[in-house]
């Protein structure tokens, strides 16, 4: 197998940014079109919150690890590419609304092909759907020039944000998928050899090509499924008195289940599960499979339905009107120990408590004022005049508590569990509400303190 020496990836994100950041030895440039996001990674304020990667580039940067807006240098110098480029969900065309919009992943392989002279190992990292290398190879021939030529290889990505740094250096499993060809295996071998700088031998998994792009979509579908089952429980939870935290852990005993990812909550948000489901329901109906897709379309649907359940709990608890109420929101992020909003399950919250004309106060740790207005006018396409009167944003936890007939904890962050519960009961009109959208909070200290607690998954309401 060639042995790289340098590796170009193209998309500065999520995925790109860290999980090149911890590769060793090797020389790493990631380029974006996007300036201003390059300068904030070759600042000190870096484009993504991440706890640990402040001092992972700090370290890199300058020595293997650069950031530049020059794709086409950086494409011509390396051995290896990774294509780590979004591939949302179509907003428009065929397939609108479930199927991959895959156009930046093909004009980054355009460019691939329009720009190198000598031949590339081409790794797709980006969740695609089954088979797209397939059309990556013939962009790829089609444009390229003679005597250049490309092995595709599929690597996707398992980090989960919140923990992408720890999940990088210690992963559970490393897959690389390649055509079974003598030239797929000994580009497959290169890129083994990359990762095996810091992930043990057993641990580096390679299959075929079409199996690697597949378990991708299929192993975000069955954590999410987990989820949307455990949110499904939840619901009969509240109608029965039964607990669901009880029940996942007797579940989650049984060694074939096992305990992890059982957590019930107002529903899962982030920018992988919803896409890459709906990516897998799209696929599914193209192959001619409608019981499959129905199948998986449901885990989606199961979610949104929690996320509508348990907005509507808030405004039947509050006697059934929250018009003209002050409702603090406490957590915007998906989940903790990221800044990152997309698909985030308080946003749909927040637009059901603006529905009902109810005045929220927002407040997150990690996410600034701008990513929060962006997100509650769908980047533009919806007004802000209208819903500005009705719309706080706090700098912390206790002032968005302030004079709030309800407090709704829509996001796990640690702090919320240490607030100062007394002084936020002093300053809530009575009777106050606490909704604990996430099985966090201390239930009985809070009711000791005077609150009613409402949480997911508990019928018990004192
Ligand atoms: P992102 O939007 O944060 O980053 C993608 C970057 O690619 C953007 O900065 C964009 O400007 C850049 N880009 C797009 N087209 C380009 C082009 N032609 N040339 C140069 N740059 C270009 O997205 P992300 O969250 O990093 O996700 C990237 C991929 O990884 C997606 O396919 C996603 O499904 C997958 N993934 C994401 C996660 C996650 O936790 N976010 C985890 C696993 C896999
Ligand atoms: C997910 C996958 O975990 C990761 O492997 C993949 O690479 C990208 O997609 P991510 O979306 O970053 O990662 O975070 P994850 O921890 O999976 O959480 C997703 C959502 O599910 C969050 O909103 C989280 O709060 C929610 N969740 C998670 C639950 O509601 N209950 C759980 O038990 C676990």
């Amino acid at each position: 197998p060639v042995v790289v020496k340098k590796i170009c990836c193209i998309g500065a994100g999520y995925v790109g940014g860290p999980t090149c950041a911890v590769i060793p030895n090797i020389q790493v440039t990631i380029v974006d079109l996007n300036k201003a996001r390059i300068d904030a990674w070759n600042s000190d304020n870096l484009p993504i919150y991440e706890p640990g990667l402040d001092e992972v580039v700090k370290e890199a940067r300058g020595r293997n690890l650069f950031f530049s807006t020059d794709v086409d240098k950086a494409i011509e110098e390396a051995d290896l590419i990774f294509v780590s480029v979004n591939t949302p969900t179509k907003k428009s065309g065929i397939g609108a609304g479930f199927a991959a919009d895959l156009n930046y992943l093909q004009l980054a392989t355009r460019r691939i092909a329009e720009v190198s002279t000598s031949s590339k190992i081409v790794v797709e990292k980006s969740t695609v759907p089954c088979r797209t290398a397939d059309a990556m190879r013939t962009i790829l021939e089609a444009n390229s020039k003679p005597g250049c030529t490309f092995d595709i290889l599929s690597n996707p990505e398992f980090l989960a944000e919140g923990t992408a740094i720890a999940d990088l250096f210690n992963p559970d499993r490393v897959l690389i998928g390649s055509l079974q060809t003598e030239s797929g295996l000994s580009a497959c071998g290169s890129l083994a050899a990359v990762y095996s700088n810091w992930v043990k031998k057993d641990q580096i998994l390679t299959v075929g090509l079409w199996s690697s792009e597949l378990s991708k979509l299929a192993a975000n579908a069955m954590l999410a499924q987990r989820i949307s089952s455990v949110n499904a429980l939840s619901a009969i939870c509240e109608a029965t008195g039964a607990n669901i935290d009880e029940v996942a852990y007797a579940v989650g005993k049984d060694t074939r289940v096992g305990p992890k990812f059982l957590k019930a909550s107002v529903g899962f948000g982030g920018s992988c599960f919803q896409k890459d489901i709906l990516n897998l329901v799209y696929l599914s109906e193209s192959l001619h499979l409608p019981h499959v897709a129905k199948y998986w379309r449901a885990v989606v649907e199961m979610n949104e339905y929690q996320k509508d359940r348990f907005a509507h709990k808030v405004v039947e608890t509050l006697f059934n009107t929250i018009t003209g109420k002050k409702i603090a929101m406490l957590g915007w992020a998906f989940k903790k120990d990221t800044g990152d909003t997309r698909e985030s399950p308080a946003i749909s919250i927040a637009n059901h408590f603006l529905s009902e004309k109810a005045r929220i106060t927002i407040y997150d740790p990690q996410v600034g004022e701008d990513q929060i207005w962006l997100d509650l006018t769908d980047y533009g396409a919806i007004p802000a005049e209208p819903i500005k009167p009705n719309v706080s944003i706090q700098k912390s936890a206790e002032d968005a508590c302030k004079g709030a007939e309800a407090i709704v904890v829509c996001t796990e962050w640690d702090e919320f569990k240490t607030l100062d519960w007394e002084k936020i009961y002093a300053n809530c009109p009575r009777p106050a509400f606490v909704f604990d959208g996430r099985l966090m909070l201390d239930r009985k200290k809070l009711q000791k303190i005077g609150f009613t607690v409402v949480t997911i998954g508990t019928g018990d309401r004192v």
